[in-house]
């Protein structure tokens, strides 16, 4: 659904949050990224299943990808994301209001990371959730965070996408076990001003899509099993040809539907972050929309498929090396397992 947001005055004093206070600009006030040290090449997946630096570089654009220590969980990840990014904001972690973490790889079921990070930063005030959408989560969350603070419900929420995609794929399924790798990245919401806020956001989900990219054996419908383990359903099965058309589809649709709910066109975009699945993929939606290539940003080839954690990964990159100016339009697609999608406008 398409949600132009609200053009309404600033509220005042709607701290602790009271429903039915004014709609309000939302923007992003700090941002972080985290990336886990260890470095798995090309070259070393060579020496794990029947690949090459080759067919992985030209079919993906990934060179290498991050890899979690053994004793590092997604909720390690999005501590060291969300504390840059707190840090960043000039924001306390007692004054977050919410937590979410969009997730496809949670510590565990539960308690949820959210929880887990909640506590692991001092957030004493904040309620904390999960957010499980896969590779869109990210955006959802942000639509999340700016719909609850827009509301006047809340001023500061922190939305900590983290993944440790390399402990839910087959090692052994080279069609699969190339494109991930782990990572967080983490964004402070707080009510922005006219100049600088989220303009609107799309979303969209096709359930009916939702066996092309599964882990059949990961909840309540097949639950874990010495058979489910032998068939290796604890892991991502992929139908990777179908995924890669649905993908290029559904960058451009939402772009271009976000693009037009607001008013602008793609000649109007300052940068262009989609989510890091493929080079192919983010080459051929960019071809149709017209973007020039300099307006792109991309981190694939140095990390992979993060899932949730890619958008914020690479709008942690572009902010920090200083690409992105105060009034830049910033447009985030994100798409995946769901099916889903979801793109958003920011006024940076
Ligand atoms: N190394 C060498 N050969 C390989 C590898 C590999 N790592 N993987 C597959 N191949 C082989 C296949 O077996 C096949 O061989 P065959 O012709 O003898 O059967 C051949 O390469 C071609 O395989 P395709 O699957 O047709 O290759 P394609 O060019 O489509 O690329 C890929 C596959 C990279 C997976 C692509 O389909 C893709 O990127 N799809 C989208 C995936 C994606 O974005 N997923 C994430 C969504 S986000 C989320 O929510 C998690």
């Amino acid at each position: 659904m398409s949600v132009p947001l609200p053009d309404l005055p600033a509220a005042s004093g709607s701290h602790g949050g009271i429903p039915g206070s004014p709609a309000r600009p939302v923007s992003i006030a700090g941002v972080g990224g985290y990336a886990p040290s260890r470095v798995m090449t090309n070259h070393e997946l060579e020496t794990m299943v029947e690949t090459s630096d080759e067919w992985i570089t030209t079919r993906t654009g990934i060179r290498e990808r991050r890899i979690a220590a053994p004793d590092e969980a997604s909720s390690d990840l999005a501590l060291k994301a969300s504390r840059c990014a707190l840090e960043q904001a000039g924001i306390h972690p007692r004054d977050i209001d919410l937590i979410i973490v969009p997730t496809a790889t949670p510590d565990m079921i539960f308690p949820g990371t959210a929880c887990i990070l909640q506590d692991r930063l001092g957030a004493t005030s904040a309620g904390a959730f999960d957010l499980s959408s896969a590779c869109t989560g990210f955006i959802y969350g942000a639509a999340t965070a700016t719909g609850l603070i827009a509301s006047g419900m809340y001023d500061t929420v922190l939305v900590a996408a983290a993944e440790c995609m390399s402990r839910i794929v087959d090692w052994n399924d080279r069609s699969t076990c190339i494109l991930f790798g782990d990572g967080a990245g983490a964004a402070v919401f707080r009510p922005g001003d006219e100049t600088s806020r989220f303009l609107g956001f799309e979303l969209g989900t096709d359930g009916s899509g939702g066996d092309l990219l599964k882990i059949p054996s990961s909840g309540s419908r097949i639950p874990p099993s010495p058979e489910s383990v032998e068939n290796g359903q604890q892991y991502i099965q992929m139908a990777g040809g179908e995924v890669f058309k649905f993908a290029v589809r559904i960058v451009v649709d939402a772009s271009l539907a976000v693009l037009e709910k607001c008013g602008f066109t793609p000649s109007d975009v300052d940068w262009f972050i989609p989510h890091q699945a493929n080079i192919r993929i983010i080459d051929a939606a960019v071809k149709r929309l017209g973007f020039s290539p300099e307006r792109v940003v991309t981190n694939v080839d140095r990390y992979g498929n993060t899932s949730a954690a890619s958008i914020p990964l690479a709008l942690d990159e572009l902010r920090r090396d200083g690409r992105v100016q105060k009034g830049d339009l910033v447009l985030m697609v994100g798409f995946g397992a769901g099916l889903s999608w979801a793109s958003a406008l920011l006024r940076w």
